[in-house]
C-alpha cells in the first residue's frame, strides 16, 4: 500500500497487514486513553473540520480524536450556512483558504466526489467523512475494527447488510474492506429500490466475495456472525411517498435479536431511526455503542498516521 497521504476511499486500503497495524494503534490509544497515558504527538498542529452535513459521532469524534494528541481544532458544523459558501466561495478556494490555517482537513459532503476534489488541490491531507452517497472511509475503518475486537477473526464470516444499501455511503466503503479477507460471505438484504448500486456488486464479483441478494431477512438471522442494520436515509429521497414506502422495511426488535448466534454480533454506524428497537441495545450481541467508541481510537490511529 502507497504510503496514506489522504484518504478518500475505502479501496486505498488494499492491504489487510496495514490494517492490522493501524488497527494496533488504534488499540494502543484506547489502552493509553483508558490509563491517562496518552502523550501529546499532534501538539501544535490544528484539524479543520468541515461539515456541509449534520453528524454527531463522526464530527465530535475528530475532534475529540485530535485533542487527546495534543492539537487544536477548527471547527464548523454547519459549513453550508455558516460559511462563504453561501456567498458563492467554491469548495477549491475554501481548501485552499482553509488549508492555509490547518494541517489537515476533515471534510463532510452532501456531494458524492467532493473530498476527492479537495484532496486533489489541498497541499495538506484531506480526510472524506462522508461525501453524499459515495464513502465514508473511517466509519468503514471503525467498522472492521470492530468485527476483529468483537469477533477476533476476519476471514470466515456471514456478514448480513440490511436496510437502504444504495445511499448507505458506510456500506460502499465497508465492501472492499470486507473483500480483503479470506471467505466472506456476504448477504445484502434491501427491498429493491434500496438495492446496492451496480458498481459496488460489480467491485464483488471482481474480488471473489460470495455475495447473496435478498428482500427477505427470514432465514438469515440465525446464519449471521455480523447482522449489519443500516438507516433509511430520508435526505436522499426526492418524496416524502418515496421514503414512507420503504422506511420500515425491517425492524430489529429482542425477539428476533435473540435468534442470533450467541457469539454474534449486531452492528450499525447509527444514528438509529426505527430499523432497531431500543430493547435490543439491552442484548449482549448489540455492539452499535462499542463500534461509535471505537471510532474515536481509529481517528486518532488516522490522525497520527497522517500527521506525527
Ligand atoms: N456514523 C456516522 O457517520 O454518524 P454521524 O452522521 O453522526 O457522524
Amino acid at each position: 500500500m502507497e504510503k496514506l497521504r489522504h484518504v478518500i476511499s475505502a479501496r486505498q486500503f488494499d492491504d489487510p497487514e496495514y490494517l492490522n497495524g493501524l488497527f494496533d494503534v488504534a488499540n494502543q490509544m484506547e489502552r493509553d486513553d483508558v490509563f491517562r497515558a496518552l502523550t501529546d504527538p499532534l501538539r501544535g498542529r490544528i484539524l479543520a473540520t468541515l461539515f456541509y452535513e449534520p453528524s454527531t459521532r463522526t464530527r465530535f469524534s475528530f475532534e475529540a480524536a485530535m485533542q487527546k494528541l495534543g492539537g487544536g481544532v477548527l471547527t464548523a458544523e454547519n459549513m453550508r450556512e455558516s460559511s462563504s459558501a453561501t456567498k458563492g466561495e467554491t469548495i477549491e478556494d475554501t481548501i485552499r483558504i482553509v488549508s492555509g490555517y490547518a494541517d489537515a482537513i476533515a471534510i463532510r459532503h452532501y456531494e458524492q466526489g467532493t473530498a476527492e476534489a479537495a484532496a486533489r488541490i489541498s497541499p495538506v491531507p484531506v480526510i472524506n467523512a462522508g461525501d453524499g452517497v459515495g464513502e465514508h472511509p473511517t466509519q468503514a475503518l471503525t467498522d472492521v475494527y470492530t468485527i476483529r475486537k468483537e469477533l477476533g477473526r476476519l476471514s470466515g464470516l456471514r456478514v448480513v447488510l440490511v436496510g437502504d444499501l444504495l445511499n448507505g455511503r458506510t456500506i460502499h466503503s465497508l465492501l472492499p474492506l470486507l473483500a480483503l479477507y479470506k471467505d466472506v460471505q456476504v448477504d445484502l438484504v434491501s427491498p429493491w429500490q434500496l438495492r446496492l448500486p451496480l458498481k459496488h456488486r460489480e467491485y464483488l464479483l471482481e474480488k471473489h466475495v460470495a455475495f447473496h441478494e435478498s428482500e427477505k431477512l427470514d432465514g438469515l438471522i440465525e446464519q449471521a456472525d455480523v447482522l449489519y442494520i443500516t438507516r433509511v436515509q430520508k435526505e436522499r429521497f426526492a418524496t416524502v411517498e418515496e421514503y414512507d414506502a420503504v422506511k420500515d422495511s425491517y425492524i430489529l426488535d429482542a425477539r428476533m435479536a435473540d435468534r442470533l448466534k450467541p457469539e454474534a454480533i449486531i452492528m450499525h454506524a447509527l444514528p438509529r431511526v426505527n430499523e432497531i428497537s431500543p430493547e435490543v441495545d439491552a442484548n449482549a450481541r448489540a455492539a452499535y455503542f462499542r463500534q461509535a467508541k471505537n471510532g474515536l481510537y481509529i481517528r486518532m490511529a488516522l490522525l497520527k498516521t497522517l500527521l506525527a
